[in-house]
C-alpha cells in the first residue's frame, strides 16, 4: 500500500485512533507463515498469532484466494431475510467437529460478540421453557470473556472493568481452577474440584441460575492452565442436576489450538467421557486472521426451544452476522488445517514447544522470573514470580508482563502479555502461542529470542535490586 510521504511515525502523527496512544506502533506491512515484516523491513517472529488467532500463519495464498472468490460471488445477503450457502457448510462442519448432541450453529464477527449471544441465548432459554426466574450467571475469576459489556460483566478484568463498573451487571464469581497457585489444596480445594460452583449455585438459589461459563482451558485469564482431571465431569453435573446451562467459552481455544479441535475434548479421557456443553463460543482462530468472524455453537434441544417461542428466534440482532465472506474464510482456514494435518501438529510439534520453553526456568541469565511454564498444544503460558518458592508476584508497579513483551518487540519477537491472575491486580505472565505451521528450527528461534527478552528485563531490573514486592496471595 502507497503511504502518504512523510507520514512518519505514522501510528502516532496520522488520523488512527489506535488501542495504544502511549507509544508509536511499528506498521505491519506483510506477514509470511510465523513472520511479521513492518514498513522498514524489520521482521517479527509472531509467537502469538496475534491475539492466538493466527492458527494457520499468515499469507496463506488459498484462504486469501477462497475470501476473494466469496467476495467477487456474494459479499452479503442479510441473515434475517437470507441464507447462503457458506455459513450452510461452514455450520455442517463445526457440528462434525463438535461433541456429539451440539447441531446447530450461530455466527457473528467477534468473540466478544459469540459471548453476548451465548448469554442471551441461555436466558431466553430459560424464559421461553417457562422459568423466567433465571437469569444469575456464575463466570470464575481469573476468567476472561470479553469486553463488550456482557460479556466484561462475566470478566474478572479488573482494568477494563474499573471505569464502567456502574454499568456492568452482577455476575457471580467463583474461583478458577488455577493449578500452580493452588499450593498442597487447603483454600484453593473447592475451585479444583468443582465444589465452589456448586457453593455458588446454593447461595444464589439453583432455580434462579441461567447458566455457568468458563474457558475450558486458561486463555488470557490464567494463562493455559489446565483444570484437574474429572473438573469438568463434575461441572456437567451439577449444571445437570440444577437445570444449569453450561457455555465453554471456547473463542480462544476452539479450532485446535490446544492441538484438539475443542480444549473441552481433552476432557472427555480425563474424566471418562465426552463433555457435552450445552452452548460453546469460538472465534479468533476460526477462520485464522483472515475475516473477522465467531459463532455460537447449541444443541438441538435449545434451539428448538428458540424455534418454538413467540420471538421466532434469538433476541440478538447484529447487521453482519451469518457473513458469507467470513464463513467462506473459514472454510478455507479448515481446509487448510485439514490438508496439512495442522491439528495433529499442533498436538506433536506443541509438545516440543512445551517442553523447550520449560527450559526457561532452569536456563539464561532470566531464568530466575520463572516461575511456571504450563499449557498444551500450542498454547503455553510462562509465569513471572518475585519468589520462586512463596510464588509470591511482582508489584504491578514493576510491569513485568509489560517489560517481557517490549523486550521481546526490540528483538523482534511478539508475545501476548497478561496481568492480575495472581490476585486480581498482581500477576505477570506472557502467553506463547504460535500459527501451528511453526517450524521446529524456529520453536528454537522463538525460545531464544524469549531468553535473551528475559534477560534484558532481568538486567533492567537488576538481579540485586530491592525490588516492591506484595503480599503472597497463598
Ligand atoms: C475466552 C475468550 N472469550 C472471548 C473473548 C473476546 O473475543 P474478542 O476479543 O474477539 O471480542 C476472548 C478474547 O481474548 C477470549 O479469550
Amino acid at each position: 500500500m502507497d503511504l502518504p510521504p512523510n507520514s512518519a511515525p505514522y501510528s502516532f502523527g496520522g488520523h488512527v485512533f489506535y488501542r495504544k496512544l502511549n507509544r508509536a506502533l511499528p506498521i505491519i506491512v506483510r506477514g509470511e507463515g510465523v513472520y511479521l515484516f513492518d514498513e522498514h523491513g524489520k521482521r517479527y517472529l509472531d509467537a502469538c498469532g496475534g491475539a492466538m488467532v493466527a492458527n494457520v500463519g499468515h499469507g496463506v495464498k488459498e484462504i486469501a484466494d477462497a475470501v476473494g472468490r466469496q467476495a467477487g460471488t456474494l459479499a452479503y445477503v442479510n441473515g434475517t431475510m437470507f441464507g447462503n450457502e457458506p455459513v450452510e457448510a461452514l455450520a455442517d462442519t463445526l457440528v462434525a467437529r463438535s461433541p456429539a448432541g451440539i447441531e446447530k450453529a450461530y455466527f457473528l464477527s467477534s468473540g466478544s460478540e459469540a459471548v453476548e449471544a451465548a448469554l442471551k441465548l441461555a436466558r431466553q432459554y430459560h424464559v421461553q421453557r417457562g422459568q423466567p426466574e433465571r437469569s444469575i450467571v456464575i463466570a470464575r475469576t481469573p476468567g476472561y470473556h470479553g469486553n463488550t459489556l456482557l460479556a466484561l460483566s462475566a470478566s474478572a478484568r479488573a482494568h477494563y472493568r474499573e471505569l464502567f463498573e456502574p454499568w456492568l451487571l452482577e455476575v457471580r464469581m467463583i474461583d478458577a481452577p488455577y493449578p500452580y497457585r493452588a499450593g498442597p489444596l487447603g483454600d484453593a480445594a473447592p475451585a479444583m474440584t468443582g465444589d465452589a460452583l456448586q457453593e455458588a449455585i446454593e447461595q444464589a438459589g439453583p432455580s434462579k441460575v441461567a447458566a455457568f461459563i468458563a474457558e475450558p482451558i486458561g486463555g488470557s485469564s490464567t494463562g493455559a492452565s489446565l483444570p484437574p482431571a474429572g473438573y469438568y465431569a463434575r461441572v456437567r453435573d451439577i449444571c445437570d442436576r440444577h437445570g444449569i446451562l453450561f457455555i465453554a467459552d471456547e473463542v480462544l481455544t476452539g479450532a485446535g489450538r490446544t492441538g484438539k479441535f475443542f480444549a473441552i475434548d481433552h476432557y472427555a479421557a480425563r474424566d471418562g467421557g465426552p463433555i457435552v456443553p450445552d452452548i460453546i463460543t469460538m472465534g479468533k482462530g476460526l477462520n485464522g486472521g483472515y475475516v473477522a468472524l465467531s459463532a455460537v455453537l447449541t444443541t438441538a434441544r435449545i434451539f428448538e426451544t428458540m424455534r418454538e417461542g413467540k420471538y421466532g428466534g434469538l433476541m440478538h440482532a447484529q447487521t453482519y452476522s451469518h457473513h458469507a465472506v467470513g464463513a467462506a474464510a473459514a472454510l478455507a482456514t479448515l481446509r487448510y488445517m485439514d490438508d496439512h494435518h495442522l491439528i495433529e501438529r499442533a498436538a506433536s510439534v506443541g509438545a516440543r514447544l512445551q517442553e523447550r520453553l520449560r527450559s526457561l526456568s532452569s536456563d539464561g541469565r532470566g531464568a530466575h522470573l520463572v516461575g511456571d511454564v504450563r499449557g498444551v498444544g500450542m498454547l503455553a503460558g510462562a509465569e513471572f514470580v518475585a519468589d520462586r518458592t512463596t510464588k509470591q508476584p511482582f508489584s504491578r508497579a514493576l510491569k513485568i508482563a509489560e517489560r517481557v513483551v517490549d523486550a521481546g518487540l526490540q528483538r523482534g519477537l511478539v508475545l501476548w502479555p497478561n496481568t492480575g491472575h495472581a490476585d486480581g491486580v498482581n500477576g505477570d505472565l506472557v502467553l506463547v502461542a504460535p500459527p501451528f505451521t511453526i517450524s521446529e528450527a524456529q520453536i528454537e528461534e522463538l525460545v531464544a529470542l524469549l531468553r535473551d527478552s528475559l534477560a534484558d528485563v532481568a538486567a533492567a531490573i537488576g538481579e540485586s535490586l530491592q525490588v516492591p514486592t506484595v503480599a503472597s496471595p497463598g
